[in-house]
């Protein structure tokens, strides 16, 4: 499984992308909001040195498929390594047609359940986001969703859609998702952090340069 980035700030997305962790972004307008800088700016910015796919979502205004094909003809021009992300509704699965015919890569989000996924990847949809932590807060399982999605789609290995396990919250959420052999989870920065870190690694260190100070009291400042 790969690890993208899901958020709209650019320091948080240079540090993930520095420790070599991260293959992608994605954000979309409640992310880019946060972060009160103009959207398209913001988008072009991330895209300035980060080589991977960068998810960048039709607003909310673009709620019919022509409004949402002009707006993704636009996001898709920011950079070559842009995908359009668009709800998962009629009109959307429209919009994903037409883009994905004219080579512009569409993320399909805001997927709740495993026929949904499966139309969107019918539609030409080069990812799908199903939403876990969303799942939970209305007492669902998220995982039994993604675990949904994957069974489905390994039925079908002419299918190129890529399923993104979104809305993740917490670690546990990422090493589940990578148990279902999902493609790509997207994650937010804090719980890129929580992962990193374990207390026995921390420990560790602490004992390392305590033996080694203890030992060697005079070398160890200057190495
Ligand atoms: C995914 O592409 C979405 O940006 C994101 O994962 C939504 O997460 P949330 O449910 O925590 O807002």
């Amino acid at each position: 499984m790969k690890f993208y980035i899901d958020t709209a700030n650019v320091a948080e997305i240079r540090e993930a992308y520095d420790m070599g962790i991260i293959a992608g972004v994605t954000t979309n307008p409640s992310l880019i909001a946060k972060e009160g800088r103009d959207y398209q700016e913001t988008l072009k910015e991330i895209a300035s040195f980060m080589d991977g796919p960068i998810s960048g979502e039709v607003r909310a205004d673009s709620d019919t498929a022509e409004k949402m094909i002009a707006e993704g003809r636009e996001i898709a021009a920011l950079s070559k390594n842009m995908v359009v992300k668009i709800p998962m509704t009629a009109e959307g699965l429209k919009a994903v047609k037409v883009l994905s015919k004219e080579g512009i890569k569409t993320n399909v989000t805001l997927i709740f359940s495993a026929n949904q996924a499966l139309l969107a990847a019918r539609a030409g949809a080069s990812y799908v986001s199903p939403f876990l932590g969303r799942m939970d807060d209305i007492s669902s399982d998220g995982l039994i969703l993604i675990q949904d999605i994957m069974d489905v789609f390994s039925q079908y290995p002419d299918l190129e859609t890529e399923v993104i396990c979104a809305s993740v919250r917490h670690p546990i959420h990422v090493l589940e998702c990578a148990k279902t052999g999902a493609d790509i989870a997207t994650v937010p920065f804090k719980v890129l952090l929580q992962m990193i870190s374990h207390p026995l690694t921390d420990q560790g260190i602490e004992k390392f340069k305590a033996d080694y100070a203890k030992a060697f009291p005079t070398r160890y400042r200057t190495l």
